[in-house]
């Protein structure tokens, strides 16, 4: 049987729902418990199969990990294998960000090249030159880095060309067991850094300016274990916020720190949604008035590019012209071509969706191309008419825990026909 999730849009989305932690701050943390000898206990990790995916792959590093629900909690006294295929990279690439700890505990790394995906061309080259100037010796071999460090890695003053989350991730957990201070110049803003900055103190590293664009980290020779928390997931939240908002709904989202939104939430209230802020959430109440918007992707604090699809979703269901221009990542753009299938009328000029939102959606067969675009098919399919068949599930599946039973529990008519979405292999974020 081919798989299939299946939304039926049935008049506005009300009540509660608690956000898991976040897919991307979860990532890069599990990956942080490689540095250290020592134990460490994560909690609110999110059940989502990029999580399950990381974890395949650090215990074939050499880490021992037990797993009770959202607590898991990693050792790695010794690394067993330096070597990160190209079929889990593909599958995952946040799972490049090994090379790192590889790197740092055990003088070398071979990690295959992620390559491009459905959202974009994602080149590598900030990661490398990044360690290159800490001492790493790079080669790029056959679609494979095989880098080495035989007397460890150096501190160094890095300037990033631009803004980078996963290049910032990846010379923090250089710069963590380098000799001396490091600077990372033009780091990433985003929350899901500071969650990582923060976790290597709780480790005994002394870093200071993460969440600025100016991170300065004295390296150790060995760190300890740690207790950490993972974040509220801001991405699941911005998601039920657009599902208020394409069905005229009104939600409470929980589980998460409104903060995290940036100016997302600024873009709501122009749209013409109420919100209300709590120290752990937010409550979204979307009138029949809503209004169109002109919004860029930006780097944080700007309107998050993961939130693009599921707005652009929304923004179909409001009369008057909206546009959306990505400036992240140039082949972000996919959902356009599904949404169009349910009634959406999009144009797509250079980076910018020009959206002449407001005529009623129809549901139909689409597919979800990325996690993303999956998401803004419910988002859309949860406002139209009839039944929608989202094929190629398995892609929510990566970083939305829960998914049809939280939808179900707010009272939507949602069903997932997928048995086991472990059993799909694809290429991800
Ligand atoms: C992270 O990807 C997230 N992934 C993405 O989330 C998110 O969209 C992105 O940051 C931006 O916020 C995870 O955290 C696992 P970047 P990342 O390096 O680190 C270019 C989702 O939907 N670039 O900040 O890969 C790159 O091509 C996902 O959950 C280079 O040119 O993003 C892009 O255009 C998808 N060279 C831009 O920079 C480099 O060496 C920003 O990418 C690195 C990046």
């Amino acid at each position: 049987m081919q798989e299939y999730f299946s939304v039926t849009g049935n008049g506005p989305i009300n009540g509660t729902v608690t956000v898991s932690g976040a897919k991307n701050a979860a990532l890069p943390l599990l990956i942080a418990g490689l540095l250290t000898e020592e134990r460490c206990t994560f909690k609110n990790v999110p059940n989502i199969h990029d999580v399950h995916l990381l974890l395949q792959l650090l215990a074939h590093s050499g880490s021992i990990v037990e797993r009770e629900g959202s607590l898991i909690h990693i050792s790695t006294p010794k690394i067993v294998s330096v070597e990160a295929s190209y079929s889990l990279v593909k599958a995952l690439r946040a799972s490049f960000w090994v090379l790192a700890p590889l790197l740092a505990r055990a003088g070398k790394a071979k990690v295959a090249l992620p390559g491009g995906d459905s959202i974009g061309a994602r080149p590598v080259d900030l990661h490398l030159e990044g360690l290159e100037k800490m001492g790493a010796r790079i080669q790029v071999v056959h679609g494979v880095v095989d880098a080495d460090a035989p007397n460890g890695l150096n501190g160094a003053q890095i300037n990033l060309r631009f803004t980078s989350v996963g290049a910032t991730h990846q010379l923090l957990l250089a710069a963590a067991l380098a000799k001396g201070r490091t600077v990372i110049s033009g780091a990433a803003k985003e929350p899901e850094v500071v969650a990582l900055g923060e976790m290597l103190r709780g480790m005994g590293l002394e870093i200071k300016g993460h969440g600025s664009d100016e991170i300065e980290i004295i390296g150790r020779e060995s760190l300890s274990g740690t207790d950490v928390t993972v974040i509220g997931d801001r991405i699941e939240a911005g998601t039920y916020a657009m599902i208020a908002a394409s069905t005229r709904g009104h939600i409470e989202i929980k589980g998460f720190d409104p903060k995290h939104l940036g100016s997302f939430l600024d873009v709501m209230k122009e749209i013409g949604l109420e919100i209300t802020i709590n120290d752990n959430g937010i409550v979204v109440k979307a009138s029949s008035n809503l209004k169109p918007v002109n919004l860029t992707t930006e780097v944080f604090p700007g309107f998050a590019t993961d939130l693009q699809a599921v707005t652009m979703a929304a923004l179909t269901t409001i009369e008057g012209e909206s546009s959306i221009r990505e400036e992240i990542f140039e082949g972000r753009f996919g959902h356009v071509a599904e949404l169009s299938r349910m009634g959406a009328k999009i144009a797509i000029q250079d980076h910018t969706a020009i959206i002449s939102g407001g005529s009623k959606l129809s549901g139909a067969p689409v597919s979800g191309l990325d996690i993303r675009a999956a998401a803004a098919l419910v988002v859309a399919a949860l406002a139209a008419e009839g039944e929608t068949k989202i094929f190629e599930p398995y892609h929510l599946f990566r970083g939305y825990d829960g998914l049809d039973l939280k939808l179900v529990s707010l009272g939507a008519n949602a069903k997932i026909t997928m048995e086991n979405p472990e059993e799909h292999l694809f290429s991800g974020c």
